[in-house]
């Protein structure tokens, strides 16, 4: 299966009919067209041994409480930010069985896994496509069009309805996933920065081999379509893929190979550091880049009046926050309740104390109004979190003094036309 074909624009690995749907070929395999959008959108075909509807009727059934926390009932969020302590691992529970959601709003939804077992079954999600991020541990994401190795700090994007399983290598894991119910990811790019910022297409690793199983036995598929799970069983495997053509795929983004923009006369506002745009939702990351030389180097106060923010911290010490973030944390910032730095974030840049580099991986998903939490989030929320902001109201620094606006009228006399330093000269 060594064949590779991208020339023509549409990948196709293995064997293929020299045109879909056409040419003898097709008399002796079986073509499945995986189509979005009615079969007018992204398309891609894969060709099987055995037909893919070779079931047995009478072992389709829906699972009950296949994945009860996937379903934890959701509430109104509030005006309250969260900070929610990593899940318990649960032991022997594979990547979807033990899948909890977090928050969701109509078109996607924030979930995490911790899986600490392989999966006895295939899965297809029907109702969404799936972006993970894989926080902790590696494997191997076994897939019809072939498999791809994955590790911590990978993106991998799994398009509704293809099947798939995850083979985790040994040790721990721990997984955000992205579900979108109303389309794929979108690579960010602006159109003054050109195809390279904040990385390039080149940089998504398809399956590049094909490992075509002609098995005979008994293999199960689960399937979700909104919150019901349905097993049904095919005496092939799977996998019996000889060839696929097409450009809806799973594959894999590396955390790495973002190159952030970065500004140093200006903070770069956190749009900027967008990688993926989805229905409902958009993806950043905030990576390991260096600090901006002038001008606020720390996130602005700030409401985010369409969105509510969540940020997974994946490595690091993030810079906002003043050492009160812990990695594999989630927080979440709803819709329009301001937040920014915490104060000792703030008393650093107040004081002049800039740091070169910032050394943070953070994973931003923010979902547009009105989002909801679970019960389950609630679950893992840590109940002090507010008060993290309140040596705002404690710290001589910060509280109220009676000669502040005269302070800062004085001050404003000084300052206010004051420029930043690098610049071209001013005129003589
Ligand atoms: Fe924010």
């Amino acid at each position: 299966m060594g064949k590779f074909e991208y020339f023509s624009g549409i990948p196709e690995v293995g064997i293929v009919p020299l045109a879909p749907h056409a040419g003898p070929l097709l008399r002796h395999v079986y073509e499945q067209e995986h189509g979005r959008g009615g079969f007018a959108g992204a398309v891609s075909h894969t060709y099987h041994l055995y037909p893919p509807t070779n079931w047995l009727p009478d072992e389709t059934r829906v699972l009950d409480r296949f994945a009860p926390h996937w379903e934890s009932s959701l509430r109104p969020l509030g005006g309250t930010h969260h900070a929610l302590r990593m899940m318990p691992a649960e032991a022997a529970t594979d990547a979807y069985r033990g899948m909890a959601q977090l928050i969701a709003n109509t078109t996607a939804a924030m979930n995490v896994t911790a899986p600490r077992a392989p999966m006895e079954y295939f899965f297809e999600h029907h109702s969404a496509t799936m972006v993970f991020f894989i926080h902790q541990g590696s494997g191997t994401l076994e897939t019809i069009f072939g498999p791809i190795a994955y590790a911590k700090g990978d993106f991998l994007i799994i398009p509704k309805g293809v099947t798939h399983r995850f083979d985790p290598a040994p040790g721990p894991q721990y997984y955000w996933m992205y579900e979108n119910f109303a389309g794929d990811p979108e690579k960010s790019e602006a159109p003054t920065t050109g195809h390279f910022i904040t990385h390039s297409r080149s940089d998504y690793r398809y399956p590049r081999s094909l490992q075509t199983l002609n098995e005979r036995g008994s293999f199960e598929i689960v399937s979700k379509v909104d919150g019901v799970y349905t097993r049904r069983v095919h005496p092939t495997h799977p996998f019996d893929v000889v060839g696929w053509r097409g450009d809806y795929l799973p594959y894999k983004f590396a955390v790495e190979d973002v190159r952030p923009l970065v500004a140093d006369r200006s903070h770069v506002p956190p749009s900027g550091h967008t990688i993926f745009r989805l229905p409902g939702c958009y993806i950043c990351i905030f990576t390991v880049r260096s600090v901006e030389k002038e001008g606020m180097w720390l996130p602005f106060f700030h409401k985010n009046l369409d969105y509510t923010e969540t940020i997974g911290f994946h490595f690091g010490s993030f810079f906002s926050s003043g050492g009160m973030s812990q990695l594999g944390m989630v927080t979440v910032h709803p819709v329009g309740l301001p937040h920014g730095p915490k104060p000792p974030a703030l008393k650093a840049f107040m004081e002049g104390r800039r740091p070169e580099v910032h050394h943070e991986v953070g994973v931003m998903a923010d979902f547009a109004n009105p989002t909801r939490i679970s019960e389950f989030a609630l679950g893992l929320s840590q109940p002090d979190y507010m008060a993290s902001w309140s040596p705002y109201v404690s710290e001589p620094t910060f509280t109220h003094r009676p000669d502040r606006l005269a302070e800062i009228r004085a001050l404003g006399e000084r300052l206010a036309d004051a420029r930043d330093a690098l610049r071209p000269p001013a005129a003589e």
